[in-house]
């Protein structure tokens, strides 16, 4: 039996975004967002597709919440596609009414179900007409104050929401879509023009402009908003675990620390300290912006929570040489196996990913110990599973694997919370199979299994029934 560890109101549930499992891009006025255009370029998608109809989220939300329901989840995570509010985007641009008033049901009827709502306000779908006007993340003064603009107008339309998280993965917007050129829009650190001048400084230039639209976002919401019954804003931030390659090297332990540093401090250190880490300083020199002071007063202590996504680990193992300066994982090599030939854990059909219950426990009490035991809300975490799209129907539908995945992840979790991390809530990736981005329909995450050529119909997996009772055991009663 599992000790109860969690507290009584503890938020678990599922989690989601908009581009990967709306669909209808044109419906009610919705305009293009950066994700739109960039499905378009070829070769970018692994499997030439797009989110241009994914889930049909957009037609079938009764359908979600029934599925939600039959998990017995407690809440449900999901982002807002900015440019059904606001088609082009900018403060001085028509706002959309049937956009805000599809969300503002489907919080109602989240609401009446007893499902709490985490609505993230970013999850990468900038509207296009943002990026086309005057290059989107990379202009501070522009894109602050559209942020802004939309940030207020969702708070002052959607006050039976009580959790905000401003943008989901910055380190993605910034290193994927600026300097790899995997995510929309694609550019990439080699490319010769670059409105910035240096297209190496790109993704240093978005990271910060996110980190000011964030803290402008929080005082506006703090300031104008935040109800006395308790809302609150913090911002997801996704970060895998690392272990040295060899431990007995001091180099790589150094290494190993460094790379949670590239993914997770230069964000979070700005947030809870007011400042960029150290070694992001020393490798990045004068290509890492600096703050103002009124940036400072903005992103210092602008978390009510943090938000964690999370999902694998690597062994770290320092680089000699000069430091490159476009290098966005702090100048190391990752590996799933060490100097020891110990492996990470077992394969998934997204390269990326192992699973290592382990890391996940190490990575809360790092968190929690770096940034002065904040609340954290796990805003993401879940596996695929290598071939699982090859499958027969009735062996994608028995996802031992996937329940494996969450059992060893929720144990670890409440290892951590016995240990005295404190963590009020776990959205699991995901709700049901998506657009995998630049993996496209490929990768499978959902505990659902969306038929993509049946007319987008849902069958839960058995992981689906599987999280509940799993938390059940381990939150307190009384
Ligand atoms: C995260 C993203 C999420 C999903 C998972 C698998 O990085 O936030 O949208 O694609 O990875």
């Amino acid at each position: 039996m599992p000790t109860p560890v969690l507290p009584k109101d503890f938020q678990w549930g599922f989690a989601t975004a908009s581009y990967q499992i709306e669909g209808a891009p044109e419906a009610d006025g919705r305009g293009p967002s950066i994700w739109d255009t960039f499905c378009k370029i070829p070769g970018k998608i692994a499997d030439g597709s797009s989110g241009a109809v994914a889930c049909d989220s957009y037609n079938r939300t009764a359908e979600d919440i029934e599925l939600l329901k039959s998990t017995g989840a407690r809440a449900y995570r999901f982002s807002i596609s900015w440019s059904r509010i606001i088609p082009i985007g900018g403060r001085e641009d028509p706002i959309n009414e049937k956009g805000i008033a599809f969300y503002k049901k489907f919080v109602d009827d989240l609401l009446a179900e007893g499902i709490t709502p985490f609505v993230t306000l970013f999850h990468w779908d900038l509207p296009d007409g943002l990026d086309k006007r005057y290059g989107g993340l990379l202009n501070k003064e522009e894109f602050v104050k559209d942020y802004e603009h939309y940030a207020r107008t969702l708070f002052a339309a959607m006050p039976k929401v009580k959790h905000w998280i401003t943008f989901n993965e910055p380190w993605c917007s910034s290193i994927l879509g600026y300097n790899t050129g995997l995510f929309a829009p694609g550019h990439t650190s080699d490319r010769s023009k670059s409105p910035v001048g240096d297209s190496t400084r790109e993704a240093w230039i978005v990271g910060h402009n996110l980190l000011i639209a964030h803290g402008a976002a929080v005082k506006i919401y703090r300031e104008e908003f935040k109800s006395k019954d308790g809302g609150e804003i913090g911002i997801t931030l996704n970060g895998d675990a690392t272990y040295p390659w060899d431990p007995n090297d001091p180099l790589d332990v150094e290494a190993a620390e460094r790379k949670l540093e590239f993914s997770i401090s230069w964000f979070a250190d700005p947030i809870y300290f007011g400042r960029y880490p150290e070694s992001m300083i020393k490798q990045l020199g004068d290509r890492l912006p600096t703050f103002t002071p009124e940036e400072v007063a903005l992103v210092k202590d602008s978390n009510d929570f943090y938000g964690m996504n999370h999902y694998t680990a690597n062994y770290v193992k320092h680089k000699t040489g000069t430091a490159d300066p476009a290098d966005f994982v702090g100048h190391l090599d990752m590996f799933f196996e060490n100097k020891a030939g110990e492996c990470i854990g077992p394969e998934t059909q997204s390269v990326w990913l192992r699973p290592n219950p382990n890391g996940f426990y190490e990575l809360l009490k790092w968190i929690s110990k770096r940034y002065g035991g904040p609340k954290i809300f796990v805003t993401e975490n879940g596996t695929s599973l290598k071939g699982e799209n090859d499958l027969p129907r009735e062996k994608i539908l028995d996802d031992e694997f996937r329940v494996e995945y969450f059992r060893g992840y929720i144990g670890a979790l409440a290892d951590a919370v016995k240990d005295g991390v404190d963590v009020r809530g776990y959205l699991a990736w995901s709700l049901m199979d998506n657009f995998e981005w630049a993996e496209g329909y490929e990768t499978r995450f959902g505990v659902t299994f969306v038929d993509y050529e049946g007319g987008q119909k849902r069958y839960p997996k058995k992981s689906a029934q599987t999280i509940g009772p799993i938390f059940e055991g381990f939150i307190k009663k009384e």
